[in-house]
């Protein structure tokens, strides 16, 4: 089956941070696909931003390394990298300082009528500071989008203030704050699943689910972004974008239609439904692990504060934490979430678990009859699986025992899947945020997960350590077994 490709309007695409890990791992090469499909016009151009003092060619030179290194090589065509390329630009700028301003402007000047993208794939401590630089250079074109990296802030104050700084310059409608969870295929068919299918929606409820479970289980470490991610953490990192949305998508009312506001006006709902995890609270709802050296497949894997070149930390490299959302949809039905990096397997799940059946009619044990599962795997291996009970075939009586209907998207669709940015940066240029976090939901996460962090600082305990490659601290196992449930084992 092949996709249908919709071209977009010219788009000029300005990446701060042009030069960094996220333009060079995963925007660029997402911007590539895109062009292979044909789908950027002839004229469209990419400038990236850094502080580098190096000029377009080696800005093509380093990017064409970087696309060498992450697309595959059966994806990499020659006249396709050497159009690509050929959009590329670079602009020699420090976000806080006043030299590079004038020339990206002039770079732009004359270009006002196109579509025009800044992407902010910088510190978010900068985001204030280069949306006020864009201003008073009149870059802010009626046709311009800003597009907000994650995280936007480490806690409600510094969110709050850098959605001030940024609204200063930009409307609400021009912010694009990613989280790029939506963007993945999976995610989006998790909308589909339950809103263009009658079967699960009467069922979607506190009287047939029993509780819901979201693992994003990652295998690999901090790969070098040590600096970041201990001043952040999975609660930040994670839980506070990625975990929350996917629990948003799982627990929203149905929206009116799919468009951007009523599906963010049904996740905020959710958010603000939240039960506050109280100070008393924090150490029976939630896990906080940090890794240590382990191995996998027989070599060795460093811990994380080897990872971090040492010293002492309180970094969580883990979080499972129980989530209850206040509303009638789903009273009595926990969300369990649990995300870390060096587990012992990189997959990402969520899995609703149905209540068990009233009585059995069959001359079997009742615990004998299993509760009907969905799992939706977002990653690797992209599906669904509905367990169901059914009979063995054959004679011995009615003997039970649990199957699954199992759709592999891979199997069924044969298709490439898109990587998530691809979506995503298209929507932008399209102007479409139904996919992007408003506002009002980012502070509305950062309210509920602030107590949680307020309570790990003060707390004098370091975070549970774990061993790499393994599934993180036991601690995790008890949060859900207290509640005489255990985790789906992947
Ligand atoms: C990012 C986090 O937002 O998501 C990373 O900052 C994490 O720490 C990544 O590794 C996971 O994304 P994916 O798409 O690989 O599951």
């Amino acid at each position: 089956m092949s996709p249908i490709i919709i071209p977009v309007e010219t788009f000029d695409l300005i990446v701060f941070g042009g030069t960094g890990d996220l333009a060079r791992r995963k925007l660029l090469p997402a911007l590539y696909h895109r062009d292979s499909d044909d789908q950027l016009p002839e004229a469209s151009r990419i400038i990236g931003i850094s502080r580098s003092q190096i000029d377009k060619e080696v800005y093509r030179e380093q990017i064409e390394a970087a696309l060498r290194e992450h697309i595959t090589e059966e994806h990499i065509d020659e006249a396709t990298l050497a159009r690509f390329l050929g959009r590329l630009d670079h602009v020699t700028l420090d976000a806080k300082q006043d030299t590079g301003w004038a020339e990206l402007a002039e770079r732009l000047d004359g270009y006002e009528e196109r579509v025009r993208v800044f992407y902010l794939a910088t510190a978010p401590g900068l985001f204030g500071a280069v949306c006020q630089k864009i201003g008073e250079h009149g870059m802010n074109t009626p046709a311009c989008r800003v597009v907000l990296e994650k995280p936007i802030g480490r806690d409600l104050a510094s969110a709050r203030e850098i959605n001030d700084a940024v609204g200063k310059v930009f409307a609400e409608e021009q912010i694009y704050r990613i989280d790029h969870y939506l963007g993945k295929e999976t995610v989006q068919n998790l909308m589909v699943l339950r809103f263009a299918n009658a079967l699960f929606e009467p069922l979607w409820n506190a009287t047939a689910i029993d509780h819901v479970q979201i693992t994003v289980a990652e295998s690999i470490g901090v790969e070098g972004r040590g600096g970041y991610y201990d001043r952040s953490g999975a609660l930040r990192d994670m839980v506070q974008n990625h975990l929350l949305q996917l629990l948003c998508l799982v627990a929203m009312e149905p929206p009116t239609a799919f468009a951007a506001d009523a599906v963010r006006d049904e996740k905020l709902k959710v958010l603000r439904a939240l039960k506050p995890i109280k100070d008393g609270d924090v150490a029976k709802k939630t896990v906080r692990g940090q890794y240590r050296a382990g191995a996998s497949n027989g070599a060795a894997v460093p811990g994380y504060l080897d990872e971090i070149d040492g010293g002492e930390s309180r970094t969580e490299t883990f979080v499972a934490l129980k989530a209850e959302i206040e509303n009638w949809r789903w009273s009595g039905v926990p969300f369990y979430l649990r995300t870390g990096k060096r587990l012992a397997a990189r997959t990402s799940e969520i899995v609703v678990h149905f209540k068990c059946i009233p009585h059995s009619i069959f001359n079997v044990r009742d615990d004998d009859i299993e509760a009907n599962r969905l799992v939706v795997r977002l990653q690797p291996d992209e599906g669904m699986e509905m367990s169901l009970m059914v009979k063995e075939p054959g004679p011995g009586g009615m003997r039970l025992r649990p199957a699954s209907l199992n759709l592999s998207f891979a199997e069924t669709f044969k298709v490439r899947y898109r990587d998530a940015y691809e979506r995503l940066l298209m929507d932008v240029v399209r102007g479409n945020p139904t996919l992007f976090m408003r506002r009002d939901e980012v502070e509305a996460a950062w309210t509920w997960i602030e107590p949680v962090i307020t309570a790990w600082q003060e707390q004098r305990e370091p975070p549970k350590p774990y061993t790499a490659s393994t599934w993180g601290p036991s601690a995790a196992i008890a949060l859900i077994e207290r509640d005489g449930r255990t985790w789906y084992e992947i």
